[in-house]
């Protein structure tokens, strides 16, 4: 059992080029400068840029976050890397330079899938005087359901035990934070839309009244304007389907429907430059905001719901960009007090979005011995994690 082990761990699976050091649980660094000043203007992530961005900042984000740590690279134990899933080209700018480290200073290399970083951020520490960096290993109650909310992913995973996951829904299509981006997109309110969404319906939360209604097969999220008494409507997918899975791509349809009816516009009309918001009033762009988090955090709680009383674990976990939003977290935390269930969380925003810091967790957990899957070739010093029932991780070419 390898206590107290210190991992360097580096995640550019997107569009944020980041490095951390993790000790056991605790992170000691992470780095993250944000490129979304350069993919704004095209109102999303563009590879190509990603990559050259991941490789102007690599060698930099390295170095600060060794020099937060006040390490040496000879100090540390392993060197991680996120293999995928995300943008090969954006990955392999991270591959590469953990691929380098780990050579010259001989260091064990770490496969680590981004999901199970997600999956895993809600048991990172703070570096603080009381966090006595014991890195016992964290006491949990198996099974786990894990709830994965961000840009590209909307998955539920049961964790069985450390390193024992089995994919138990996800969406059909879009991902929930890309519902919010393109929504956002509509309503012209910029890249990321995710964050101003949720700032929009938290300052209209006192002007609204929030239910919902069945329609024969479909539930109907109803959005009412206490003061204007206008009403907005949009249907919850998947809301009345047994299974797990979940879809986001037809709330944008319906989202847009609702829009073009406010605006008295024709969706033939519509060209990428049209900016639909500029027509709206202010109070009704804050009612579609509104509309949009609640529809979207209601097929949340729907599907977790399901998922707890099919499965019936003793705690939630939660991550991914969209748990950013403090009202996705405090709905979904509701739902586990309810079943009296405990409900972990990334105990900073820092950790929600795409990190280092929850790949050097997930490296650091699998080195403490928790992940029986983790197979060591002695010949290169490589530890492959197994997390095959999620996205499949791409090959990792080891010289
Ligand atoms: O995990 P993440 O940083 O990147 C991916 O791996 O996808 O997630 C980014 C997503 C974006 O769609 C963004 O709009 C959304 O998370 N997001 C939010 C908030 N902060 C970020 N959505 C709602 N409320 C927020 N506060
Ligand atoms: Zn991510």
């Amino acid at each position: 059992m390898l206590n107290q082990i210190t991992t360097l761990a580096i995640d550019t699976s997107c569009d944020e080029t980041s490095c951390s050091v993790v000790r056991g649980t605790t992170v000691l660094s992470n780095i993250l400068p944000s490129q979304i000043e350069f993919h704004k203007k095209y109102g999303g992530v563009v590879p190509s840029i990603a990559k050259l961005a991941h490789q102007e900042r690599i060698d930099n984000v390295v170095a600060e976050a060794m020099k937060r740590a006040k390490l040496d690279f000879m100090n540390l134990d392993a060197i991680a890397v996120t293999v995928g899933p995300g943008l090969a080209i954006a990955l392999e700018v991270g591959i590469k330079k953990a691929k380098e480290i780990a050579k010259g200073y001989n260091k064990p290399l770490i496969a680590i899938n981004h999901m199970e970083g997600h999956l895993l951020s809600c048991f990172a520490q703070p570096n603080t005087e009381t966090n006595k960096q014991t890195n016992d290993v964290p006491e949990v109650k198996f099974p786990a359901l894990g709830f994965l909310i961000s840009g590209g992913h909307t998955e539920i995973v049961l964790v069985k035990n450390w390193g024992k996951y089995e994919l138990v829904g996800k969406t059909l299509d879009d991902a929930c934070g890309e519902a919010f981006d393109k929504c956002g997109r509509i309503l012209g309110l910029g890249y990321p839309a995710g964050p101003v969404i949720s700032e929009f319906a938290k300052i209209n939360r006192k002007n609204v009244c929030i239910e919902t209604y069945r329609k024969h097969q479909s539930v109907i999220l109803r959005v009412v304007n206490k003061n204007t008494k206008n009403i907005y409507e949009l249907p919850v997918p998947m809301a009345t389907t047994n299974d797990l899975n979940m879809s986001f791509s037809g709330l944008k349809t319906a989202f847009l429907n609702l829009v073009c009816e406010l605006t008295n516009e024709s969706i033939s009309n519509l060209t990428p430059k049209t900016n639909l918001g500029e027509r709206l009033s202010k109070s009704q762009i804050l009612n579609l905001a509104s509309a949009i988090e609640a529809v979207t955090i209601e097929q949340l709680k729907i599907k977790l719901t399901k998922a707890i009383d099919k499965y019936n674990p003793n705690e939630i976990w939660v991550g991914g960009g969209v748990i950013a939003s403090a009202r996705v977290r405090s709905s979904l935390r509701s739902i586990a007090r309810k079943y009296n269930l405990k409900f972990r969380q990334p105990y900073t925003k820092k950790l929600t979005t795409d990190n280092g810091a929850m790949i050097g967790v997930a490296a650091n957990l699998k080195l403490m011995g928790l992940n029986s899957k983790l197979k060591h070739n002695p010949k290169i010093g490589v530890y492959v994690t197994s997390f095959e029932n999620l996205d499949r991780i791409p090959r990792l070419e080891l010289n």
